[in-house]
Parts: C-alpha cells; sequence; structure tokens
C-alpha cells in the first residue's frame, strides 16, 4: 500500500508473491458510501497481469496438489489468527468501504476465522471411498476401485460486495485445503476489505502463487478472467444478471454460482406472529436488506394481515436509521445507483395502487425503511430483487396461493414459513422451489456449514463447507486388479 502526502491509500494487486502497482498506471478509486469521499484507490490490472498471475497459479498448484493436508492447514490455521488480529483493521475499513455497521463487520471477520478453521477440520475428515467388482452382476471380485477426490487446478473465485470477506474466504480456503491455487477478484466496492484478508494471508508464508488477487471492474477484466483457458473452476457469487452473463462465457469448467434472491416468508394464520414479526423485521432490514437472502416479500394470510401489517409497522418504525459507525441497522445504500433502482421500485408499487404503510423517504442513497401493503403480482416489487430496505406485503387466501406466487419468481434461493402446523411446513417446503426452507426463523445462509444453494435464477451449485471442498475437487479412481 502506499499513499501520497494527505492523498488515500493505494492499495497493490498481489500476484506471485508479490505486491505490485500496475503497469496500466489506472487506478480505481473506492469511495465509502455514507462518508461521501474517497477511502483508497485500488489498482486496474492488465490482461497480460491476469495472465502473469493465472501462469504462476499453474506453476504453484503443481507442487501445492504434492502438500499434505496437514501442512496445508497450517497455513490456513495461521490465516484464521492473523484474521483475528487484523480484526479491528479489518472491520474499520469494511465500514466505511461497504457501509457495515462495526459490529457486524467484526462478527463478519470472526465468522470467516471460524470458517476457515471449520474448512480445515472438514478437509481432514473426509473420507473416500472403495468398490469391489463383485458388487455389480459379472463384476470381478478381483477388481477394486478406489476413489480419490483430486484437485481441479486454479479457481477463479469473484465475490460480491456485502460480504467483502466471509464470502470471499468461502471459496477461498476450501479451494487451497483441497490443493488447488486461487485467482480472486472481489468486488471493487468491497476490493479494499479483500485486500486486507489477502495480507492477513500472505502474512502465512504460503508460497507464492497459490493466492492471487485481481483487481478492477468486473465489466472491464471480468470476461477476460471467465473465458481464459487456464482457469480450471469458476466460484461466483453476484447478482444474477452477472452470473448468467459469466455463465454463458465460461467455457467447460465446473461452476458454482450464487446469485440472486427475492426470499418469501410466508404467514400463515395459525403462525406465533410476535415470533415471525422479529424474523422479519431481522430478515428484511438488516445491513438495509443487502443480504441475498434477505426477506424480500411477505405473504400473509387474509385474515391476519391488518393485524400483522399494524404490528410490522410499529416494529419498523423503532429501527435506527443512520450510519454504521453508529450500528443502524438501516445504513445508506452501497451506492446512489441501487438507491434509485429500490426507489423506482417503490413509486412503481405506488403508482399502481400499493399503499405506503411506513417509509418511502430517502437523503440520498439512504432510503429509510418501507413496508408496502396491498402489493400485487402486476408491480415490479413483487418480482424484482431491491436489495435495499423495501418489504411489501401480499396478502394471500391459501397455502396453495402462497405456494403459486412463491413458485412464479425467477429466483429460487430460499423461503420462510411460519406456522405451528408442522406437517403443514413440511407439506408447504416440499412444493417450494428454492435451495433451502426455514420454518419458523427467517431466511439466511448460517451457520456456513450447512449447504447453501439457490436455483432457477438464484443460482447453480451448492456452497457450504463441504460442498465447497466437493465442488472444487474431482473423483480420480484407481482400479486395481487383484489376483
Ligand atoms: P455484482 O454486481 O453481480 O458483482 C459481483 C461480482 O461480479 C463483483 O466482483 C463484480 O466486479 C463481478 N463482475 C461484474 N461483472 C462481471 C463480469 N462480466 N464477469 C465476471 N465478474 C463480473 O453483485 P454485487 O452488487 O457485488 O452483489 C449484490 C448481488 O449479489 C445481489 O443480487 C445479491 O443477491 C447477490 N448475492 C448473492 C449471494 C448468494 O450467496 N446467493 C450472496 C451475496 C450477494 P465489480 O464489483 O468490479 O463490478
Ligand atoms: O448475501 C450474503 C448471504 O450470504 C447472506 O448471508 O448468513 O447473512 O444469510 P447470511
Amino acid at each position: 500500500m502506499t499513499s501520497k502526502n494527505g492523498t488515500e491509500p493505494i492499495y497493490k494487486f498481489y500476484i506471485n508473491g508479490e505486491w505490485r502497482e500496475s503497469s496500466s498506471g489506472e487506478k480505481i478509486v473506492v469511495n465509502s458510501p455514507y462518508l461521501n469521499k474517497p477511502i483508497g484507490s485500488v489498482q486496474a490490472i492488465t490482461q497480460t497481469e491476469a495472465d502473469e498471475a493465472i501462469r504462476f497459479a499453474h506453476k504453484s498448484q503443481q507442487e501445492w496438489k504434492r502438500v499434505s493436508l496437514q501442512e496445508r492447514a497450517k497455513y490456513l490455521y495461521k490465516w484464521a489468527d492473523e484474521l483475528i488480529l487484523m480484526q479491528e483493521e479489518i472491520a474499520e475499513i469494511m465500514m466505511k468501504e461497504v457501509g457495515k455497521g462495526y459490529k457486524d463487520a467484526i462478527k463478519e471477520v470472526a465468522r470467516t476465522a471460524d470458517l476457515i478453521r471449520y474448512t480445515i477440520e472438514e478437509a481432514l475428515h473426509m473420507t473416500n471411498d472403495s468398490l469391489t467388482g463383485d458388487s455389480f452382476p459379472g463384476g470381478a471380485k478381483s477388481k477394486l476401485a478406489i476413489v480419490n477426490r483430486v484437485p481441479l487446478g486454479v479457481v477463479l473465485a469473484i465475490s460480491p460486495f456485502n460480504y467483502p470477506v466471509n464470502l470471499a474466504a468461502a471459496k477461498i480456503a476450501p479451494a487451497l485445503i483441497s490443493g488447488n491455487a486461487v485467482i480472486f477478484k472481489p468486488a471493487t466496492q468491497g476490493a479494499i476489505s479483500g485486500t486486507k484478508m489477502i495480507e492477513a494471508l500472505a502474512k502465512t508464508g504460503l508460497p507464492a502463487g497459490l493466492i492471487n488477487l485481481i483487481t478492477g471492474r468486473g465489466s472491464v477484466i471480468g470476461d477476460y478472467l471467465v473465458e481464459h483457458n487456464g482457469i480450471n473452476m469458476i466460484s461466483f457469487t453476484g447478482g444474477t444478471k452477472t452470473g448468467l452473463r459469466l455463465a454463458k462465457k465460461a467455457s467447460m469448467v465446473p461452476l458454482v454460482l450464487e446469485l440472486g434472491g427475492k426470499d418469501p416468508a410466508i404467514i400463515r394464520s395459525d403462525a406465533n406472529l410476535e415470533e415471525a414479526m422479529k424474523h422479519i423485521i431481522s430478515g428484511a432490514f438488516s445491513y438495509s436488506g443487502q443480504r441475498c437472502t434477505a426477506i424480500k416479500r411477505v405473504l400473509v394470510m387474509d385474515d391476519i394481515a391488518d393485524a400483522f401489517v399494524s404490528r410490522l409497522k410499529t416494529e419498523i418504525e423503532k429501527l435506527s436509521v443512520g450510519s454504521p459507525e453508529q450500528d443502524s441497522v438501516i445504513v445508506p445504500l452501497i451506492d446512489e445507483d441501487s438507491a434509485d433502482f429500490v426507489q423506482g421500485l417503490i413509486d412503481d408499487a405506488v403508482d399502481q395502487g400499493a399503499t405506503i404503510i411506513t417509509g418511502n423517504k430517502r437523503e440520498h442513497n439512504l432510503i429509510y425503511p418501507t413496508l408496502v401493503d396491498h402489493v400485487t403480482e402486476d408491480m415490479k416489487l413483487a418480482w424484482e430483487e431491491p436489495f435495499g430496505p423495501v418489504l411489501p406485503i401480499i396478502r394471500i387466501s391459501s397455502d396453495d396461493e402462497a405456494i403459486h406466487i412463491a413458485n412464479e419468481s425467477e429466483f429460487g434461493l430460499q423461503a420462510s414459513i411460519f406456522t405451528n402446523d408442522i406437517n403443514k411446513a413440511f407439506s408447504i417446503a416440499n412444493h417450494l422451489e428454492t435451495g433451502s426452507v426455514q420454518i419458523n426463523g427467517r431466511t439466511e445462509r448460517g451457520p456456513d456449514h450447512f449447504p447453501f444453494l439457490g436455483v432457477k435464477g438464484s443460482g447453480m451449485g451448492v456452497q457450504g463447507v463441504r460442498k465447497s471442498i466437493e465442488s472444487m475437487t474431482r473423483e480420480k479412481v484407481t482400479v486395481v486388479n487383484l489376483y
């Protein structure tokens, strides 16, 4: 990192164990979404530098794949320790860079250290398979198949802005522990947090070339990385539009895509409304709703809707609004464009007859928590992902109607069902086209060892510690013919 007198720091990219400035000479200024000033700049690397990174990654991975699990584990344990040592510094930067409350940022770093440690343990205890030929008709007993898992090679890890450390490490750790090398492309708004995370990894003495930090706008360097024939696997987390573009451009490499969501919360008449309300408030509005798994629509039974909306209004109006430095729940959105998009959804709903129960107030990229009632299926807010603090209420009259509306969405990440009837809960859950269903809980990815996946427009493939390790390795079958 370098900085000139009085200007913000200039961060370098990291290739083959070296921190470097790009020969492009171009820097991308990163502005704080709430300080509304630059907090630093990152390199806009060239395609030649990307080629170099991928070349070094392949070279180092040839050695790394032969290193024992125990040896690999030592570096990653140290990484977790270094992250905790840097926890306050990283949290401070994350807060300024993506507007996440300081306490949430501290928690994200701690959660990441836990994830890394769990990933190591999972890898150390994964077992392989073996089969004898005679378990198949006519198969020879003398044939023994030993099935191991081997690394794919060089993993391209692309992460989003909203969890700039946790969602990046959730890719990097399983990749490294399973013997891969990594090309890491953080979200530009989040790249400084990502850089600090890589600083922690560099301190472990990890052999050069195994982790390479590539900074630059995805719209400029993204396609080149995705189409590069030196990439053996892509693990992407981000918006559905970006994911779709990436999937069309990626050649024959395994993909894991964790994309957008429009998670519904279905509130049945027999639900514990106070409990449901707590989960919906935190599920919809924490970090201003900038979570892929945020609750982004409430499907509530007609007969309890008025009472439920009234309770939601009361609690929403208690939410803290302001700066992440005060750990406000509602903080400025990541940028003005995002706020414009959210405001557009609210305006469209109002224009078509929806009712603002509370909110619909904006100060630059800060949008006050907004509850919109009587949202109907012809409004954009019923279907689009706001990634902001706006919650539409859709009134329903039956479980079947809830399932129909929930499944009509292009997304299929998670869903919540609130009810006291566990049989009904499972019956509805079995009909929902989502990766996961929460019964009497808010939609959320954690804990991080649970399988986490989206279907339809919410992604393909599965994350979660063990699943991530599996996605970055492949089977290798060795058949022994015993005589
Ligand atoms: P985004 O705009 O799609 O960006 C995600 C990443 O893709 C960034 O690193 C971005 O780089 C990069 N990128 C952009 N264009 C690219 C291209 N052509 N090729 C390759 N990479 C490219 O998403 P975001 O705004 O950071 O995050 C918000 C979205 O991510 C929401 O839709 C949210 O639901 C989703 N998300 C999903 C999950 C999940 O686990 N399902 C978790 C978190 C977020 P730049 O930043 O330089 O553009
Ligand atoms: O959008 C990021 C997603 O991974 C949310 O994580 O645990 O807050 O649901 P979580």
